[in-house]
């Protein structure tokens, strides 16, 4: 793997080996490793968890990070090519992790770049949050198999991401509950990246109550992506599919709940449920820094 754009990178034999060392990495007790790299964050969009826990990551592998906003370089300005700019970086970095606006963008750049180049979210995918999701259930189910995930609302990058890990087989059912149109904005997505999916009994327009009732997680994400349009009518079309108290207690009585963080309380989740006891989001959050340490590790 030179590049780390997609959870499609990995094979479920890496992928879970990324995990289970994330998994050793946090139990055991801290030490500061030596690895001594530079480390770029290059980010087109806001941040608070991805940012933090790859400057934490890359500080503990006793490396240096440089953050690069796009407001304030030459190639996020439109003054200086793509080429150029992944040629620069490699004069200077080891790796560089990228938040970008379009997922071409970081297609064209791990085409260009002789450094590792890492997906920090794009409109796409965020393949970082799935592995910390992935490392969460493992952690507090014991394994992946048989487990029955649901995902609620739109298909995001995160949703897409999911689907990604999904396919590579790794023992859990996903089933996807969105209104039809969300539906078709991801297909319509899907299309302009020259990418397709079988989605066929995993994407339902309502909430099928007999798989809700063997429910071993259920995810979801904001319903307002960065750079999304969403207007009045998706929103209204969305309300069904919001993780209500009533319908978190009709998943099993371990159900866990997952999101990859920011979340609007009372929008797509209840405080409920979010706040609740069986609610995981701050394990997810920190389990990002173990994740990204490992996968930065196995880059460079
Ligand atoms: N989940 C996540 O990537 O959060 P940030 O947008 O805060 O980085
Ligand atoms: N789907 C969200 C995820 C944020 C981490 C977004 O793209 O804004």
């Amino acid at each position: 793997m030179k590049h780390f754009i997609d959870i499609s990178n990995l094979s479920k034999e890496r992928l879970i080996s990324l995990l289970n060392a994330s998994i050793q990495k946090k139990n055991r007790s801290i030490s500061k490793e030596d690895l001594n790299k530079v480390i770029g964050l290059f980010f087109e969009k806001n941040s608070t968890r991805t940012r933090l826990s790859f400057e934490l990551a890359i500080n503990q592998l006793g490396s240096s990070s440089i953050f690069i906003s796009s407001k304030d370089s030459h190639f996020g300005q439109g003054k200086e090519s793509l080429e150029d700019t992944a040629k620069t970086f490699a004069l200077y970095l080891d790796a560089v992790v990228m938040r970008v606006n379009n997922h071409k963008t970081l297609n064209s750049f791990s085409e260009n770049s002789t450094i590792p180049v890492i997906n920090g979210l794009s409109d796409l995918s965020h393949p970082c949050q799935t592995l910390a999701g992935l490392m969460t259930l493992i952690e507090e189910k014991g394994s992946l198999e048989n487990l029955n995930l649901v995902w609620l609302g739109p298909i995001t990058n995160v949703a897409h991401s999911w689907i990604e890990a999904h396919k590579l087989k790794l023992g859990f059912n996903l089933y996807i509950f969105c209104p039809e149109a969300n539906l078709v904005k991801y297909q319509n997505k899907l299309q302009s990246y020259d990418l397709q999916t079988d989605l066929h009994n995993i994407v339902f327009n309502k909430i099928d109550h007999d798989i809700l009732s063997s429910t071993d997680a259920i995810l979801t994400d904001t319903w307002k992506s960065m750079g999304e349009e969403i207007n009045e009518n998706d929103l209204h079309q969305l309300d069904k599919f919001c993780v209500t108290e009533e319908l978190f207690n009709k998943a099993k009585k371990d159900c866990i709940f997952m999101h990859c963080l920011p979340a609007s309380r009372g929008q797509e989740v209840e405080e409920k449920v979010i706040d609740g006891p069986n609610s995981r989001i701050w394990i997810e959050a920190k389990n990002r820094l173990f994740v990204q340490q490992q996968l930065l590790k196995e880059l460079l």
